[in-house]
């Protein structure tokens, strides 16, 4: 793809269908919004990092489609991805006196994205939003597939809703002002959809590592446009996670237990999947799924893309016992078996109960 031709990957969900536009200079341009519908009020939600690089672009490229434009300012980070914070959009919504009609604009991260989607899947009981994904973990991830929520203390994006967006802008030129270990985070997402589902990707990831920690456009393009197919390939399938769509959760059982239990923001999400991935191959390894060949394997190319392959330490007495603890939690345990994502094949991803001392030994190798 040439780096200024606009790719689209399309969802497909019958009436919640949607359009992921792929390219360069996306949010300044009023033609990208053209096919909204039409509303008096918009709702800018941006944070305090990203709303001084693009909120202005936005809002300008959003003039002549809405006569009211409000924006607000969230604090920045995973830590504020609360309760509280999100009660500001409610406030600007209703301060504003919006109607349901408005249309509301997530422009920044993960973080960002999904708790816009949360307050308009609740806001008068939902409205329309769109996503202006500005990180690569929101490009190639979360803003795709309509997983919307909150953290809470004993559990991450445990409070939530199912909720799709009308259209997600992924604007490659905002990759540019990315800090390094945010694009490293980005990566874990990307090289999660090789070992899952196209090993062909995988081989292609390697040998475009460079690039992509270079930020070639051309690089990047294929990247978040590569991912957007897979996972809406998977999302069109499974919704609302009944079966399939578990497998995009590779990594994540043992990451989201870093995450919580060093506390929300010390490690980033991306690199706690890094790490969660290491740590499930090893788990798959285990079980006699794969061979330490794949193992090896993933852990480089994981270490070569900046992330961390030790996980750390949660507890000084029994570290196995608190990320068993913390992963009890997870969304995917059923009458509190912790069910895992291991890779059961080339391109292929599977769900299993683990005996509890299995899961003890891979935590004990790979924990500092
Ligand atoms: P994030 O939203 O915290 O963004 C990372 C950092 O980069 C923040 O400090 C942000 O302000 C900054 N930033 C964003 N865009 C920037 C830019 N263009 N230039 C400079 N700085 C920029 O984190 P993230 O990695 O984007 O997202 C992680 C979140 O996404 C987690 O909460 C995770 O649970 C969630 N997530 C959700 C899904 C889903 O399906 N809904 C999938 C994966 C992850
Ligand atoms: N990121 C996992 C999912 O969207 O299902």
């Amino acid at each position: 793809m040439s780096t200024s031709e606009i790719q689209t990957v399309s969802i497909d969900l019958q009436q919640r269908s949607y359009s992921i536009a792929i390219g360069s200079g996306l949010i300044g341009n009023p033609k990208n919004y053209a096919q909204l519908p039409a509303a008096s009020h918009a709702l800018l939600v941006t944070n305090t990092t990203v709303g001084p690089l693009y909120a202005e672009a936005l809002r300008g490229a959003l003039q002549t489609k809405y006569a009211k434009i409000h924006v607000v300012t969230l604090p920045d980070g995973e830590a504020h991805k609360t309760w509280q914070t999100l009660n500001l959009i409610f406030d600007a919504l209703l301060e504003n006196h919006c109607d349901r009609k408005t249309v509301l604009f997530a422009l920044g991260g993960g973080v960002v994205g999904d708790m816009t989607g949360f307050a308009a899947a609740s806001f008068m009981r939902g409205v329309p939003f769109v996503q202006v994904p500005t990180t690569l973990l929101a490009q190639v991830d979360s803003s795709v597939g309509g997983k919307t929520g909150i953290n809470h203390p004993l559990g991450k994006n445990m409070i939530g809703a199912f909720y799709q967006p009308l259209l997600v802008l992924c604007d490659l030129d905002t990759l540019k002002t990315l800090p390094p270990n945010e694009l490293s985070a980005g990566l874990a997402e990307i090289i999660k959809y090789g070992p899952i589902a196209d090993m062909t990707f995988f081989d292609w990831i390697e040998a475009n590592l460079q690039a992509l920690l270079d930020r070639d456009p051309a690089a990047l393009a294929y990247a978040v446009q590569r991912c957007c197919e897979i996972k809406a390939w998977v999302v069109g399938q499974d919704e609302r996670e009944s079966g399939l769509r578990a497998i995009l959760n590779f990594g994540h059982t043992f990451g989201h237990a870093i995450e919580a239990g060093l506390g929300y923001g010390n490690w980033l999400h991306g690199e706690a999947v890094g790490c969660g991935m290491v740590m499930a191959a090893h788990l798959s390894r285990a079980l006699g799924l794969v061979d330490d060949a794949f193992v090896m394997r993933l852990s480089k190319l994981i270490r070569a893309a900046g992330l961390p392959i030790v996980g750390p330490r949660l507890d000084q007495q029994d570290n196995a016992a608190c990320y068993l603890d913390l992963m009890r939690v997870d969304k995917k345990a059923d009458a509190g078996a912790i069910r895992f994502v291991v890779i059961d094949g080339p391109s292929s991803a599977a769900m299993r109960n683990v005996p509890d001392v299995m899961v003890r030994s891979v935590i004990d190798v790979c924990c500092t």
